[in-house]
């Protein structure tokens, strides 16, 4: 047995440890899979769903997992960024073949690199589909990343229930499927600089959630009383295939509640009043935001209201972290090495915040082997300070406000407002990314008042 096994020993039936141990040693995993298998060993979602597993294709057919490889900004990065940079730089050339080993996974297993673009229809738009994950046996090695699962094509599919093989399959309980390192095969990633530029399973592991027994499936493939099969059993607990996250608004929404409050209720102009707000991660199993955390960005802005309806915009208060400059908004530019792919040396870059300045960012910043701010995860060497929420943290930001002399007596309204963004606004403008990807989504607010004395 390869030391992998111990990592899931404690949750694995052992006859499916068995079985999946002796496959994993004829089987070919992460990058050594590629071209190892052909399109036609694996069914289309569409086989898998349109008689049979009907709620569950549409409700895949709605998730990223079935757009990973069409996604407009997907297909952008790849193909103007990614492919572009391998060619220039040969060190690049397996990062971008890698891609396809989360993002369009048979398209990588049947050798088809890179893949078709999207408008053409090829199989690597099926994305994260069903087949390929209901393959899955195990993973290769200690630590899940990189697409390092196991998968093992053919008419045995693997689930949460064994036995009671459906006429077109044979059913084997899988424990491997059930536990948060098969997500994490995909859900950790190391650049090829040895750089963690994804590691929402290893956010998990050393959070609180993992510790009393939650599992990622616990949030994003809920369960309900059910059937997850037109003809079949019904179930109390159908797993949902909802894997819903950045893209869905309601999820994003509420994930960090703030409260604001002032030291004095009742002030002069000219006289200093000191804003706290506490900010609670109440959501999310991992930090918040995880994932593509080169891309994303939670601010939080805080403006005060006076009685005649005059806004004045609150910058936060420096605590003084090493490397805090990334996490309050300025008027920097950054991501010059996009440069590289798009055939531009001189690059000057584009706005690294895009947000209003003095804003607080929530954020850890990604840089490129010459210590520039990058969004180009496989092009990332080093991070800065990791200033994200982790699950259940509770964070305190402070802003410091000298009321103008001229300031209206009357109730003063301050009001501290939470943002996220998938992807900074510059970049998205800059390659055409639609609008959606860098639309701001307000995940709360609180307001409170300060009485203005004559
Ligand atoms: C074969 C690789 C693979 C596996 C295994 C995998 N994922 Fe994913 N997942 C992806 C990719 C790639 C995306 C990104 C889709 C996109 O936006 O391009 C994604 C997206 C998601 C999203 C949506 C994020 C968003 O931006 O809205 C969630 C949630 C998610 N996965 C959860 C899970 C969970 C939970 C598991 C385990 C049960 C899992 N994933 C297993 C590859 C995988
Ligand atoms: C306690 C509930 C909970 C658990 C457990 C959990 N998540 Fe999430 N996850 C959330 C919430 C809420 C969001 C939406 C906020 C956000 O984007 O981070 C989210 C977002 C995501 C996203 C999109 C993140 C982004 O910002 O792009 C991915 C991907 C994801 N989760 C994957 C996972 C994986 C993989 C696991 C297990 C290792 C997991 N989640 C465990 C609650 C959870
Ligand atoms: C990203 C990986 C992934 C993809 C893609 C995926 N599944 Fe699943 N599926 C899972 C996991 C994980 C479970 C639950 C494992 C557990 O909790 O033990 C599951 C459970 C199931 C179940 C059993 C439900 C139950 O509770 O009895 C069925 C049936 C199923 N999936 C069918 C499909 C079909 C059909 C598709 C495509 C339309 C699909 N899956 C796509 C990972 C995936
Ligand atoms: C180890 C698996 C893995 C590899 C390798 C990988 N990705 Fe991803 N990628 C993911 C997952 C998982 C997500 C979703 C994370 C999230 O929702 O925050 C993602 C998200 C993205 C997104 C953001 C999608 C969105 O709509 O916000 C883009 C773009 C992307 N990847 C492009 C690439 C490119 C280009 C490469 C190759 C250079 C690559 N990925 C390599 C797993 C991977």
């Amino acid at each position: 047995m390869k030391k992998a096994w111990p990592l899931i020993a404690l949750a694995a039936v052992p006859f499916v440890l068995l079985l999946a141990a002796q496959s994993e040693q004829a089987v070919k995993a992460g990058d050594e899979a590629l071209g190892t298998r052909r399109y036609e060993d694996y069914d289309t979602p569409r086989f898998c769903g349109t008689a049979c597993h009907t709620d569950i294709f549409q409700q895949w057919t709605q998730s990223m997992m079935s757009q990973a490889y069409t996604h407009h900004w997907d297909e952008i990065e790849y193909f103007r960024l990614a492919v572009p940079h391998a060619e220039k730089d040969p060190a690049m050339a397996q990062a971008q073949e890698g891609c396809n080993g989360c993002h369009a996974p048979i398209a990588f297993l049947a050798g088809d690199v890179p893949p078709p673009r999207p408008e053409k229809n090829s199989r690597a738009n099926e994305s994260v589909s069903c087949d390929l994950c209901h393959t899955v046996t195990g993973f290769s090695g200690d630590v899940p990343f990189n697409f390092n699962w196991i998968s093992v094509p053919g008419k045995t599919k693997y689930g949460p229930r064994g036995g009671g093989d459906s006429p077109e399959h044979n059913l084997q309980q899988s424990a491997f499927l059930a536990s948060s390192e098969f997500c994490g095969t995909c859900h950790n990633e190391k650049s090829p600089f040895g750089a963690w530029v994804k590691a929402t399973q290893l956010e998990f592991q050393e959070g609180p959630y993992a510790r009393e027994g939650f599992r990622c499936h616990d949030c994003h493939m809920t369960y309900a009383p059910g059937r997850s099969a037109a003809m079949g059993n019904t179930y109390p607990d159908v797993r949902q295939h909802l894997f819903h996250g950045a893209h869905d608004p309601g999820k994003v929404r509420g994930t960090v509640e703030l409260r604001i409050h002032p030291d004095i209720r009742e002030a002069e102009p000219g006289e200093t009043v000191k804003f706290t707000i506490v900010l609670f991660n109440q959501k999310t199993g991992h930090k918040f935001p995880t994932g593509s955390v080169e891309d994303r960005i939670v601010w939080m802005h805080v403006e005060a209201q006076d009685s005649k309806g005059q806004v004045h915009h609150l910058p936060v208060d420096k605590k003084g972290f090493p490397g805090e400059d990334t996490t309050i908004a300025g008027e920097a530019l950054a991501y010059q090495d996009m440069g590289i792919p798009l055939g531009k040396p001189d690059f000057p870059g584009v706005a690294r915040d895009g947000v209003p300045a003095g804003d607080r960012i929530f954020r850890m910043a990604y840089f490129d082997p010459q210590g520039r701010m990058t969004i180009q995860q496989w092009n990332t060497k080093s991070f800065g300070v990791d200033y994200r929420f982790g699950p259940r943290e509770s964070k305190i930001e402070t802003c410091t406000f000298s009321l103008p002399a001229s300031l209206p007596p009357g109730p003063l309204t301050v009001t501290a407002a939470l943002y996220y963004q998938k992807l900074i606004k510059s970049i998205a403008d800059l390659l055409n990314v639609p609008a959606e990807e860098a639309e701001p989504l307000k995940v709360n607010e609180h307001s409170t008042t300060v009485m203005i004395l004559d």
